[in-house]
């Protein structure tokens, strides 16, 4: 499909979305999330997606934010519109059941770092910055920031983060457990594919029940242990399974079908 403000391009079968606004440092403009909303949706439906990189056009930024200059003017309901329709399309990237992995190489502010927590992991070049700078523009943030930072790195340093939009750098990040590996940029892709031919690997149906999972823990109302008990059942349900474990009893590799 062809996108205005975004590159794709599938390789093994790994989808690579680039935010491509490289002169507003991949600012999140609505064309952004359009454009991202139907990729998302794809990666649902295309069988021949197996994980999703996600990253940045250019050599300064992942994404520096959400596009300020849609900013003025906003009033309270355009600002509700806004902000829920950033968090639609990034809790569809969480609850995806593929992998989604960014690859963050530069500036990831604001609704960029948004964006990077909302892949289920991050790795990072050299040069890259995190921050929720939003409290500079007498706002916050929008798209899960508040609730993801806290997730990732607990609640003292995050409200540290948030309260002082300080921007941290990568080995910070990893310190922290922001971001799962810091690479050299010319690995930063190649990282990040390694890591989803591995996954791609395993029994899909896990991969997406692992992913479940692990949201359920943060889903008010979900008790995540019996939800994992539930999870664990209809895994035994599918053939994967039956051929998982007779591969390994028969000492060869399983070839799951996700089914
Ligand atoms: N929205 C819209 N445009 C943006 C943008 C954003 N979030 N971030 C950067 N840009 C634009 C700049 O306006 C500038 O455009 P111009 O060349 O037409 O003037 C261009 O991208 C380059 O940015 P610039 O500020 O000149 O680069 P820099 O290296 O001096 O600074 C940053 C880089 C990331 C520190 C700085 O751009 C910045 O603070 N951006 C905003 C971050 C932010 O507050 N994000 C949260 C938004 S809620």
């Amino acid at each position: 499909m062809a996108y205005e403000n975004i590159l794709t391009s599938i390789e093994n079968g790994i989808l690579t979305i680039t935010i491509n606004q490289p002169h507003k440092l991949n600012a999140l403009s609505k064309g952004v999330f359009d454009d991202l909303d139907a990729a998302v949706k794809d990666v649902y439906s295309n069988d021949e997606i197996t994980g999703v990189i996600i990253t940045g056009a250019g050599e300064k930024a992942f994404v520096a934010g959400a596009d300020i200059s849609e900013f003025s003017g906003l009033t309270k309901a355009e600002g509700v519109r806004l902000a829920s329709r950033g968090q639609d399309v990034f809790n569809a990237i969480e609850n995806s059941p593929k992998p989604f992995i960014a690859a963050v190489n530069g500036f990831a502010l604001g609704g960029g770092c948004e964006l990077a927590m909302a892949c289920h992991m991050r790795v990072a070049n050299e040069n890259a910055r995190f921050g929720q700078p939003e409290v500079n523009l007498g706002l916050i943030p929008g798209y899960g920031g508040t609730q993801r930072l806290i997730q990732l790195i607990g609640k003292g340093k995050a409200m540290e983060l948030l309260m002082t939009a300080d921007m941290i750098k990568a080995d910070e990040a990893l310190r922290l457990g922001l971001v799962n590996h810091v690479v050299a940029n010319e690995e930063l892709l190649g990282k990040c594919a390694e890591i989803l031919q591995k996954i791609a690997t395993k029994a899909p149906l896990a991969i997406a029940k692992v992913i479940e999972c692990g949201n359920a823990y943060f889903t008010d109302g979900v008790n995540g242990l019996q939800f994992e008990i539930d999870k664990f059942g209809e895994c035994c349900e599918t053939e994967d399974f039956v051929e998982g474990a007779s591969a390994f009893i028969e000492k060869r590799k399983a070839d799951f079908k996700g089914r």
